[in-house]
């Protein structure tokens, strides 16, 4: 069920922002386990790291009053959706799909909305994937779920959106226009980078592919040779089939 504020009996604020901390904690914990799994299981992790941050309100009653709402619990929960926020930081544009691919199949796990921002960049040149996710908290009485905007981009546009986010506040969001310009070109260099190391790796996955290939044959080669060695039963006949 979705956290209603009227029908959950839930009225302050500090009630509020303990389940939306407890859904960014459920959401780290999953993410923790996915990147122990891939380190583990895997011979690469796509998550490089994860950060994870709750809205202040402040924060939260400046965003609803310039989308013209007055800031209540009721608004708060039903027009801000990054109230918990998770960013996701991945090697290759690739790891992003997969990533979020892995997230949505979590059966508690409702994905209310994606903002692909890669395949469609903002006129800043702004580039992420972007999902609002339900997750439920287990209380004593009552599960609850709550949104959590996860945010998830690769070193490489995370660096570009952290540099913009830094040029565009010291200008109050009115930079320049050569300047806008000229973090677009950046936004551009970032994602050919991208698309060269998700190349180059490719390229080496394939070749350490067949390195696995070769190596897997010469040991079964040798054991051949072995088992031919020692007079096994299966090789008594030269003409044995394979
Ligand atoms: P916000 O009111 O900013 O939360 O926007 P929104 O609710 O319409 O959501 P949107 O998906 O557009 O953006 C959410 C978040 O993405 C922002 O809070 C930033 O963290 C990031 N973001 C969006 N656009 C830009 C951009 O042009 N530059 C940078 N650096 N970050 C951006
Ligand atoms: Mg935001």
């Amino acid at each position: 069920m979705e956290l209603r504020i009227e029908e959950d009996g839930i009225n302050s604020y500090d009630e509020v922002m303990l389940i939306y901390r407890s859904a960014l904690k459920q959401m780290n914990t999953r993410l923790e386990i996915l990147s122990e799994e891939f380190q583990n299981t895997y011979k690469y992790n796509p998550i490089e790291h994860i950060k994870s941050r709750m809205k202040s309100g402040d924060s939260i009653a400046r965003k609803l009053r310039r989308r013209g709402y007055e800031p209540s619990l009721e608004n708060m929960v039903r027009h801000c959706n990054d109230i918990a926020g998770i960013r996701i930081i991945c090697s290759f544009t690739s790891d992003i799909y997969h990533l979020a691919d892995i997230i949505q199949k979590q059966e508690d796990i409702e994905v209310i909305m994606i903002k692909d921002y890669i395949k469609n960049p903002k006129a800043s040149g702004y580039k992420s994937y972007h999902m609002v996710a339900k997750v439920p908290v287990y209380f004593s009485e009552q599960t609850i779920e709550a949104k959590v905007e996860i945010q998830i981009r690769t070193i490489a546009m995370d660096f570009w959106a952290s540099l913009e986010h830094k040029i565009q506040y010291k200008f109050v969001g009115e930079a320049p226009e050569h300047i806008r310009r000229e973090l677009l070109e950046c936004s551009a260099m970032i994602s050919a980078l991208d698309a060269k190391m998700l190349s180059l790796n490719i390229e080496i996955q394939e070749q350490s592919e067949k390195e696995d290939r070769e190596a897997a044959l010469r040991e079964r080669e040798r054991r051949k040779a072995k088992l031919r060695a020692q007079g096994h039963e299966l090789y008594r006949n030269e003409e044995e089939e394979w």
